[in-house]
């Protein structure tokens, strides 16, 4: 028998009575493959697609099935996450490629690869359910476990080196706009306070300490939610990374190639709008959404985290004769 639950961090969670080990439902799988399969992307018969943020491989595993000529280029930065996503795909075999990269590595990624220019690419932004989910990573506030978060093992910056090296008004700034959190200011100078006896080294003191300053009117929603998610992505500069990922799509995509990106936070959906408006504007792109994509009701009672994902698309239009540009970092031409 197997069941869905609703997991931590508002998370859904799948779980089998043998194998109790969460694993991440893909949120809006069939609107991703209906955006990169309209407009000539991955209806071309023999192409590749590129799924930056592969995590346990649910969305590449809806492209492959869906559309037969396919082939997948899957990249993760978490080493543990790309050994699950590589035993799910197993049966796709050489239409399957797995390498183990950052968003920002991608350019350089392609081109060691040297693959012809994608026909898709998809970001799934954030953190999935099998990093959420395992205390040991230390992302939950729920379940006591290190104050972690890297889902890169070689990435030298943990959430404790933030929460215990961090000046005061640089903790309530990280709080304020990477996680919306209104008691930015209060929580950062408890945080300064509390470090001087005994420093942060656990999801479970700093979950209280939040707890703490909500006192009981913390709502629904666990009062430490906004502070970790800000953590998460001062760990992985995420803003950064999602620059780098449009990036790399304008300089690698081919012509009528897709950009598909889910993202979870307003503040990323923002950009990768503006992205697209831009790129209108001078002619490289085409929007395929004017608002973002959401969840319909059917789905966001399934998979909670749904409720937050934004879909936004674009198809890269090549003019003849346009100038191929140097890429980030000049790392050279692509193969036609
Ligand atoms: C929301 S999950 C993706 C889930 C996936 N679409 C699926 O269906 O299973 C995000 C994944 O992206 C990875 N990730 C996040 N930021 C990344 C980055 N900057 N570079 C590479 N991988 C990243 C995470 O390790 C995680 O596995």
């Amino acid at each position: 028998m197997v069941r869905f639950e609703g997991g931590g961090a508002g998370f859904a969670t799948f779980r089998g009575s043998c194998v109790n080990e969460p694993v991440h439902i893909p949120v809006l799988a069939d609107e991703v493959a209906t955006l990169l399969g309209g407009s000539g992307g991955i209806s071309r018969p023999d192409g590749w697609i590129v799924d930056a943020t592969l995590g346990a491989g649910g969305h590449s595993a809806t492209l492959l099935e869906r559309f037969p000529g396919v082939r997948v280029l899957g990249t993760d930065q978490d080493p543990q996450i790309l050994d699950v996503a590589r035993e799910r795909l197993e049966p796709f075999q050489d239409r399957v490629r797995l390498e183990r990269s950052r968003i920002s590595e991608l350019s350089r990624t392609l081109r060691k690869l040297r693959l012809p220019r994608p026909i898709g690419l998809l970001m799934d932004l954030g953190a999935s359910s099998l990093q959420l989910d395992r205390p040991e990573r230390g992302f939950s506030f729920q379940t006591d476990g290190p104050l972690d978060m890297r889902m890169d093992p070689e990435r030298e910056r943990t959430a404790a080196d933030i929460v215990n090296t961090w000046d005061e008004g640089d903790l309530a700034d990280l709080f304020f706009h990477e996680g919306g959190e209104g008691r930015a200011r209060r929580i950062a100078s408890e945080i300064v306070r509390n470090r001087r006896r005994v420093a942060f080294r656990r999801t479970g003191a700093l979950a209280e300490l939040v707890s703490q300053v909500y006192g009981r009117s913390g709502g629904r929603v666990h009062p430490a939610t906004k502070v970790f998610q800000a953590l998460r992505r001062a760990v992985h500069q995420e803003g950064d990374e999602l620059l780098q990922g449009l990036a790399a799509a304008d300089w690698w995509l081919a012509d009528g190639g897709v950009l598909a990106v889910i993202s979870f936070h307003s503040g990323e959906d923002g950009v990768v709008k503006r992205f697209l408006r831009e790129g209108e504007a001078s002619d490289r792109w085409d929007a395929l959404t004017k608002k973002p994509i959401t969840a319909s009701h059917k789905e966001g009672r399934r998979n909670p985290r749904s409720r937050s994902a934004m879909l936004r698309g674009g198809v890269r239009r090549r003019k003849a004769g346009e100038p191929v540009g140097e890429p980030l970092g000049g790392e050279g031409v692509p193969p036609a």
